[in-house]
């Protein structure tokens, strides 16, 4: 068959041939992909620099997609830590990590879609008593997964919605999809990062729910921005970290945690079960295919998997290689 393959972390993957995929468990399962999504998380899995990474290679990176089993149904599928990943004409899943879609599902939209708006969706599920009338303030709210995050606050019935970011004009596109105000996060200097904190501050008082894209410097001044403003501070303020676009660590002050009821956790493969991830799929993919959600999808032939790994994202664009 052929694949996109990693042959070194310094280098964008190739498109060539690789050995066919071998079933070796009870639950595994190879399927023909269809559509697997160009995620950050693929991007860290091929230049080696995610967790989980080892230094093994050659490897086949993509951690989701669609595909479709010798039986003809279409599949959603999450695959576990490997190295030989989605971005193949054929891999193995294991069907305790896939649901079957309908037949009509568009394998685009839910390989562009899944994985950014699962990161929220999971989140205010499985993260938090999530209480529809709650406020929410979406932290990185400008990317895929941000854009994303508002959609879904807003689906499940979240009362404020506080989209802040960095891009202005991308700011302004979340007030059309479901935000109720924007905070432009400007870090330039001093002057500009205080500012940032009252606007901040001024929006996010009274907000219940974080989910936080960025964390680094920009969550930790955030986080005594919000604090600081809180009206109660007994109430109670869930901050859930899910992306790191702006640094690994975030040098967050002890009084935070001892000034309010903030209790900082986390979402993602690890500190949610598979099986709760897994849970929560089939209603996602019935909101994408319903239409719930604007998507940026660009669909791009296997083949020239080298160029579009180069070439600049497109805004929010998601880039889906079909093999
Ligand atoms: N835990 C999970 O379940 C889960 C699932 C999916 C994604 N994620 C993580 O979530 C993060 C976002 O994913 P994504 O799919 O949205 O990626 P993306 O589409 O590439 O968007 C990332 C956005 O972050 C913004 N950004 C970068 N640095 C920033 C900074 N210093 N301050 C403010 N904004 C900044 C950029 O927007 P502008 O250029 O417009 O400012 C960029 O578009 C990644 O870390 C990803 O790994 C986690």
């Amino acid at each position: 068959m052929h694949a996109a393959v990693v042959s070194s972390f310094d280098a964008v993957p190739e498109y060539r041939r690789f050995e066919n995929p071998v079933p070796t468990g009870p639950h595994d399962l190879v399927v023909d992909v269809l559509a697997s999504g160009l995620h950050p998380r693929v991007r860290s899995q091929a230049d080696g620099s995610h967790y989980t990474s080892t230094d093994e290679l050659p490897l086949i990176p993509g951690i989701d997609g669609v595909g479709r089993g010798a039986d003809g149904t279409l599949r959603y599928f999450i695959l576990p830590d490997t190295t030989r990943g989605s971005m193949a004409e054929r891999t193995v899943i294991d069907v305790r990590r896939s649901i079957v879609l309908p037949a009509d599902a568009d394998p685009i939209a839910i390989a562009a879609a899944m994985n950014p708006a699962m990161s929220s969706w999971v989140a205010l599920r499985r993260r938090t008593a999530f209480d529809p009338a709650s406020n929410v303030l979406i932290l990185g709210a400008t990317g895929s997964a941000g854009r994303m995050a508002v959609q879904v606050a807003r689906l499940l019935g979240a009362a404020c919605i506080v989209a802040a970011g960095r891009n202005e004009s991308s700011l302004a596109e979340l007030v059309e999809l479901g935000a109720t105000s924007t905070v432009l996060l400007d870090m330039t200097d001093d002057e500009a990062a205080a500012a940032t904190a009252r606007r901040l501050g001024a929006a996010s008082a009274d907000v219940d729910v974080v989910i936080d894209y960025l964390w680094g410097e920009p969550t930790a001044a955030a986080m005594v921005a919000v604090v600081s403003a809180r009206a109660d501070r007994s109430r109670p303020l869930t901050w859930i970290e899910i992306g790191s676009v702006a640094g690994v660590e975030a040098p967050i002050p002890s009084a935070v945690l001892r000034a309010s009821r903030l209790q900082i956790v986390g979402s993602g493969q690890g500190s949610v079960p598979t099986a709760d991830i897994v849970a929560e799929l089939p209603a996602l993919v019935e909101a994408i295919s319903a239409g719930a959600f604007a998507i940026h999808a660009r669909a791009v032939p296997l083949a020239d998997v080298a160029t579009a790994w180069a070439a600049p994202s497109v805004g929010t664009e998601r880039v889906v290689f079909t093999p």
